[in-house]
């Protein structure tokens, strides 16, 4: 702790000095920041919030780049302490437009500057895991109380989470009620069996257990934490193209289409659109939604679901490399999945960087800023309706992604210090667009 508090101390000190140089080179020393405005890792002081192309009274974002502008020295100055010193908000910066979202897990949610953080740049939260399956279902309760149709759910996982979310008045999106992964085998097995030997509930009792599932998670949640989810991933990851599946469905690892068939998705969607809350918005949620073949039955399904009425919106997690997929690929599903009519989220990105050079965490803030570039293009053009861009994780040593201690795939440090990804995604003029 105290080595923490040292290294955090000196890391201040040199980012205090090396801004206070940076304002005196680029404004002058002596001038004011005036309120409402914010500083940027450059010292400048620059305008937030980018205003939708086509309405009256809107100037583009001062630091906002054009593909044509010069290429900008490449600094490295970026990182400043978000504890100390008034960083802008990204959820501000971007509110004409999305709202900015978190995943985070309960434990860092409830750390003190971890908190504070979030509130001060996201208007969108995700449970990292408190509302899967695996965390609701409670065998125990099950067995002792429920019936063979209807299974008895706990909610410590994620009371506190939603009352973070009441109390500072973000919106949350529901992640995930039906999924192949995290839900526990037992759940589709005749009499909610453990054993060895267990065999598959019927597709009516699949039914009749999903339905109710589906009912008591958004029973709970509506009337305990009114308004505060606005939208659920009713099912997650059900399209594997070469899974042997109908129609490009996952099937060797679903035990959802093993015990109730191909139509589980349509049903999903039915159950959900019936208890939902009249604003409640309906998601089917996929990852690697670039690749031709997934976007294409991925699409098919989701048409087919929307002529039912039943679902608002297509997540792409959206969890990508460097170089892949390329922009042009990511952008084609946006346009694709744009055409359909239905709202886009970008439910979980983050990019899988493994290096932690400067040169490199420059090139990640570059593809941070190109991919939300495009996304306001797309935006402004009327070519997708995206209302929603959710990063998978804080700081890159809390990301899932970081089994190896590797990893570097998101906008803050371990000291929360933000990266020039953060600044990307501000649109800062320090970060090369190409
Ligand atoms: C991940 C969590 O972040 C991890 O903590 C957990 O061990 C596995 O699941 N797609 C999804 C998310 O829809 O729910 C996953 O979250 C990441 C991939």
């Amino acid at each position: 702790m105290l080595l923490w508090t040292k290294k955090l101390a000196i890391r201040l000190l040199a980012t205090v000095m090396i801004c206070n140089f940076m304002v005196c080179t680029f404004t002058g020393c002596g001038d004011q920041k005036e309120s409402g405005e914010e500083k940027s890792p450059t010292g400048e002081v620059q305008k937030v919030q980018p205003t939708k192309e086509g309405e009256e009274d809107t100037p583009t974002p001062t630091s906002t780049p054009t593909p044509t502008e010069p290429e900008k020295e490449v600094r490295t100055d970026f990182y400043i302490s978000s504890i100390d010193e008034k960083i802008p908000s990204m959820y501000e910066y971007w509110k004409e437009y999305f709202s900015i979202g978190i995943a985070i897990t309960k434990g860092e949610l409830l750390n003190d500057f971890k908190g504070e953080l979030i509130v001060q740049q996201f208007n969108s939260m995700t449970c990292g895991n408190e509302m899967k399956p695996d965390a609701l279902l409670d065998r125990e309760a099950t067995k002792s109380k429920g019936t063979e149709t209807c299974p008895v759910l706990k909610f410590d996982s994620c009371d506190e989470m939603l009352s973070f979310c009441v109390d500072h008045n973000i919106k949350m999106r529901g992640h995930t009620l039906v999924w192949h992964s995290q839900t526990p085998d037992w759940f589709f097995m005749e009499g909610y069996s453990n054993k060895q030997d267990a065999v598959f509930a019927s597709r009516e009792v699949m039914l009749a257990r999903m339905e109710n599932y589906i009912r008591l998670v958004m029973e709970y949640v509506n009337t305990t934490y009114p308004g505060v989810v606005y939208a659920w991933d009713v099912v997650n990851e059900a399209i594997a193209p070469g899974d042997g599946g109908e129609n490009g469905m996952r099937m060797s690892d679903s035990l959802w289409y093993q015990t109730i068939g191909p139509d589980f998705v349509e049903k999903a969607f039915e159950y959900a659109r019936k208890y939902a809350a009249p604003e409640q918005k309906l998601f089917y949620n996929d990852f690697n939604t670039y690749e031709a073949a997934k976007r294409i039955a991925i699409l098919e399904l989701v048409n087919k679901i929307k002529d039912q009425g039943n679902i608002d919106g297509i997540g792409m997690q959206s969890h990508i490399g460097m170089s892949s997929p390329t922009l042009l690929d990511y952008e084609e599903t946006i346009r694709k999945f744009g055409e359909t009519g239905l709202e886009i989220h970008i439910t979980e990105l983050d990019i899988n960087l493994d290096s932690n050079s400067e040169e490199d965490f420059m090139k990640e803030g570059t593809r941070y800023k190109r991919l939300f570039f495009t996304f306001k293009n797309l935006v402004d053009t009327g070519v997708a309706n995206i209302t929603n861009i959710t990063v998978w994780g804080l700081t890159d040593e809390g990301s899932w992604l970081n089994k190896d201690g590797k990893r570097y795939p998101l906008l803050f440090n371990q000291v929360l210090e933000t990266k020039p990804a953060f600044w990307g995604i501000l649109m800062d003029e320090g970060i090369p667009l190409y």
